[in-house]
């Protein structure tokens, strides 16, 4: 197993980290168009294994030779955004970031599943698939388990219990229009709304929308990436398994809940081939406006998009 993290910022290198503690792959390249910082955190992160006990070998690189072969490719590369911005904000530096990455990837990964985390995610995940040409299976987005994860969390702050008993789940595009649904929200399996007055969970929702700009304003020169690295471990590692996990996140729909040509944050099943099903969510008409108001959102920065 080989896995090539692109971008050696916050999120790459973190991420990079979590696979070699976790020895998750037997090799991680790691790649960033800045010289010397992924030989630097790589050669660092190598030298962690004889403490750690990993056999996993991790080594930086700028040339995408290195990266030959690659079972799994994260594409971090990008801007991460500043206070007042939003994540479409991003869109012009990026899109031409990841298609240029997405060629290299192809070029010497062809048979490899992509994970993009690049924002603004949505838009990012369809541009890798468009420049890519592979199988829509192959290509997914990271958000929606972060989204999910800050849900599940404020939640567990609020009544003072485990987080590990919140099962959640956090539909829509990865921006402010995001569909958290309470409905579908359970604690040791009570559900959510016998637990907690409506006021409450609105704020909780409302919080979760803005958890991305929540950490923004505490950082003010980047964004978040310790749990951002952890969601893309979760689905790393349910690939490298074949564990079949149910995970939410951004997947190109083709007709399911409604849409066509589109990224979108729904509940998949992730295993050895990438995305092997999509689930389709009864919804009540006042979720699925919800969720067509996030993929309007979608849709409209996509349409900027030129490849
Ligand atoms: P960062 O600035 O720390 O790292 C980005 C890295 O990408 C830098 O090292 C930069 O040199 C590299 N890079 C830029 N152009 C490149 C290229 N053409 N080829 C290879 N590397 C290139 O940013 P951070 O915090 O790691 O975030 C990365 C991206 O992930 C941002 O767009 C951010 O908004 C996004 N993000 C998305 C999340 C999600 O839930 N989908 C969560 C957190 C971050
Ligand atoms: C986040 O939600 C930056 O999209 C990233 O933290």
């Amino acid at each position: 197993m080989k896995i090539t993290v692109v971008g050696a910022g916050h999120v790459g290198a973190t991420l990079a980290q979590r696979i070699v503690d976790n020895e998750l792959a037997n090799e991680v390249a790691l790649i960033d168009i800045v010289e010397g910082l992924p030989q630097g955190k790589a050669l660092d992160m190598w030298e962690s294994t004889p403490i750690s006990g990993s056999d996993c070998f991790v080594y930086g690189t700028n040339d995408y030779a290195d990266t030959k072969d690659s079972d799994i490719v994260v594409i971090t590369a990008g801007l991460p955004r500043k206070p007042g911005m939003s994540r479409e904000d991003l869109l012009a530096k990026n899109a031409g970031i990841v298609k240029a990455v997405t060629e290299q990837v192809v070029k010497y990964s062809p048979n490899s599943i992509l994970i993009v985390v690049s924002n603004p995610l949505d838009a990012m995940a369809w541009t890798a698939l468009k420049v890519s040409g592979f199988e829509p299976h192959r290509v997914m987005g990271m958000a929606g388990v972060l989204d999910t994860a800050r849900y599940r969390s404020f939640i567990a702050m609020e009544l003072k219990v485990s987080t590990k008993d919140i099962q959640a789940l956090v539909l829509g595009g990865h921006g402010d229009a995001m569909v958290p649904l309470p409905r579908y929200t359970m604690v040791g399996g009570i559900p959510l709304t016998e637990l907690l007055p409506k006021e409450k969970i609105d704020a909780i929702v409302e919080r979760t929308r803005k958890g991305g700009a929540e950490i923004v304003n505490y950082l003010k020169t980047g964004s978040a990436f310790y749990a951002p690295s952890a969601a893309v471990a979760e689905m790393v590692e349910s690939i490298v398994k074949d564990k079949n996990r149910i995970l939410p996140a951004a997947a190109y729909l083709q007709g399911q809940y409604g849409y066509e040509d589109i990224y979108l944050g729904v509940p998949i099943k992730i295993g050895k081939n990438g995305v092997e099903q999509i689930f389709e969510l009864q919804l009540t008409p006042e979720e699925k406006a919800a969720l067509d108001k996030s993929a309007e959102g979608v849709k409209k920065t996509v349409a900027q998009i030129q490849l």
